[in-house]
């Protein structure tokens, strides 16, 4: 019989997420390991991604987290944040697998925050993308997203270039 490899995105639970951190730490050292060291990536994600305040994310009425789901495992993760006070719709997290990057998980995921964004009435969708991690610059590109600023941005101690990237949300 065939494996249906479809990818599914849904709203994450609190059963989701010690998952959702292995899913970050693979993903961080992946991404992040060149640029931070991995004994500081641990530290942000035991300190600022520990489970009770992820759980505390997902009952925050302003945010609205989704993970990807493929074959009963969660394969990506997107953390989303509206700021009604300064009219600014965050892309806080997007996170694929590292071996399941490139097969659309993280198009998906993309497309549920544009549907949210639209939703809540934002124009725009905001991120901060560190300047070395040119891969995703160039996704973001491609997915519409455009600088308009940089500044940085402090893991534990490790402070690193930010570019702000805004994209465009079209309304029917
Ligand atoms: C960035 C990320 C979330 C994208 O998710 P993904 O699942 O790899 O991306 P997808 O497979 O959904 O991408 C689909 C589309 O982007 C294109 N694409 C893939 N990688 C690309 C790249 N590096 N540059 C430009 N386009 C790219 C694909 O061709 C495809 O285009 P199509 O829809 O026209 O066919 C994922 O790669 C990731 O987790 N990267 C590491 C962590 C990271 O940097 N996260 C962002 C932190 S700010």
């Amino acid at each position: 019989m065939l494996q249906d490899d479809t990818i599914l995105i849904r709203i994450a639970e609190k059963k989701d997420l010690p998952e959702v951190r292995e899913l970050l730490r693979e993903t961080w050292h992946d991404t992040y390991g060149k640029n931070v060291s991995i004994e500081e990536l641990d530290t942000y994600l035991d300190t600022v991604y520990c489970e009770k305040n992820l759980a505390d994310i997902l009952n925050e009425d302003r945010e609205n987290c989704f993970v990807a789901i493929q074959s009963g495992n969660i394969i990506g993760w997107m953390r989303l944040k509206r700021d009604d006070d300064n009219d600014i719709f965050h892309l806080i997290s997007i996170y694929v697998k590292p071996h399941l990057q490139g097969k659309g998980a993280g198009k998906l995921l993309l497309d549920q925050g544009c549907r949210i964004a639209r939703e809540y009435r934002f124009e725009k969708i905001t991120l901060g993308v560190m300047a070395v991690n040119k891969k995703s610059i160039e996704w973001y590109k491609k997915q519409g997203f455009v600088e308009i600023r940089r500044e940085p941005f402090t893991w534990i101690t490790t402070t690193v270039d930010n570019i702000i990237m805004d994209k465009v949300i079209f309304f029917d």
